[in-house]
């Protein structure tokens, strides 16, 4: 009687065992509360509701008659007077495409080298939830042709300053300078490395990035004008000097694919968002302070004890060259 009793009691033990297992582990797949968690894992679980395309709802200006609403984040250190162009320009011409758009100026204020990547992907954070596509654009390079269209990427990124119409970059797997791209391809990608700090080659890391994730670059294919006149650069190469030092094993790194960082582990610090207008466009202005990881990227702050002077890696051309091969781009001919 007491042997069976005590039988029955540690059979029902186990099985009360069991079922408290079993449902614990049902509750935990379920989705509850993954808006609001910290933690990594809760994150991808909440993936699809962040893909779903959130609308403006307080928006810039009354956005309702428009599907789609363009970020224009425009890297910013030092380069004001081009501004002054840009803002102008960038009204005259998007007023005429009826796109419903607003700039975001990416400032970046901390005491580290440039990074335009990481810029890039804080004023995605930013901007995401209204927004479903931005385009990546250098302050000094003016679309001068309508036939330049910035309507939203449906398809894939489109490269507005293609290498056969941009006044500088002619290699085939370029695609700096102007980029759109809708909300759900740059998250795809997870964004943009976070390791290019100084200038340079983050485009082309973006560019297998994009590669790797089956997304086909379009790019204009109604434009008759060429190299000279598609864009005004306007870039002054005697006062503006390029930030092309190499410290550290930078150059090793970044001739790579980064499968480390992007748009999940940007550091940053949005330390002010100041609203400004130029000639009745107005802009917001985000002061971004970039925080570096030393013990991953030691080459955010380069002196010259730690610069190694690598001869002949002077134009970007010759660098990328071999640089796409290091990135495993073995074929551009499925490209154009
Ligand atoms: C040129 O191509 C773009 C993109 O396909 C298109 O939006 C635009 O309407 C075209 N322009 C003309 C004049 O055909
Ligand atoms: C714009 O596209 C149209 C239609 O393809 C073409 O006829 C025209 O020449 C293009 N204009 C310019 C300035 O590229
Ligand atoms: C900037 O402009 C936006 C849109 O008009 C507004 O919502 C926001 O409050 C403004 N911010 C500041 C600091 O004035
Ligand atoms: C700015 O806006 C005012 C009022 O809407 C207008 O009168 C003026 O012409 C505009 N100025 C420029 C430079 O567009």
């Amino acid at each position: 009687m007491n042997s069976q009793w005590k039988k029955f009691r540690s059979k029902y033990l186990l099985i009360s065992i069991l079922i408290s297992f079993v449902i614990t582990c049902f509750i935990s797949l379920l989705p509850f509360g993954t808006d609001d968690c910290k933690c990594e894992e809760c994150k991808t679980h909440s993936k699809e509701n962040y893909l779903k395309p959130i609308i403006s709802s307080h928006g810039w200006k009354p956005s309702q008659k428009f599907d789609h609403h363009l970020a224009i984040l425009v890297p910013f250190r030092d380069r004001f007077a081009e501004l002054l162009s840009f803002a102008p320009h960038m009204k005259q011409f998007l007023d005429k495409q009826n796109i419903h758009y607003h700039i975001f100026i990416l400032h970046q204020i901390d005491k580290f080298r440039f990074n335009r990547a990481s810029l890039i992907n804080v004023g995605f954070i930013h901007v995401k939830n209204e927004f479903d596509y931005i385009a990546m654009h250098d302050v000094d390079l003016l679309p001068m042709n309508d036939n330049l269209s910035y309507k939203f990427p449906n398809v894939g990124p489109y490269h507005i300053s293609s290498p056969n119409l941009h006044p500088r970059y002619h290699y085939s797997t370029f695609i700096g300078g102007i980029l759109l791209i809708n909300r759900n391809h740059f998250m795809l990608v997870n964004g943009m490395s976070n390791k290019y700090w100084g200038w340079g080659l983050e485009d082309d890391e973006f560019y297998v990035r994009l590669k790797e994730a089956k997304l086909k670059v379009h790019r204009p294919n109604n434009v008759s004008t060429g190299t000279h006149n598609t864009f005004k650069h306007i870039h002054d190469k005697n006062h503006r000097k390029r930030d092309m030092a190499k410290c550290f094993n930078q150059r090793e790194v970044t001739r790579k694919r980064d499968r480390q960082t992007g748009l999940n582990n940007v550091l940053y610090n949005i330390d002010d968002v100041v609203n400004i207008t130029i000639s009745n466009v107005s802009m917001t202005i985000l002061n971004i302070a970039l925080i570096c990881d030393k013990s991953i990227t030691p080459w955010c702050e380069c002196t010259k004890t730690n610069e190694i002077i690598y001869q002949g890696i002077k134009e970007r051309k010759e660098a990328v060259d071999d640089e796409t091969q290091d990135h495993g781009v073995e074929s551009r001919k499925n490209y154009n």
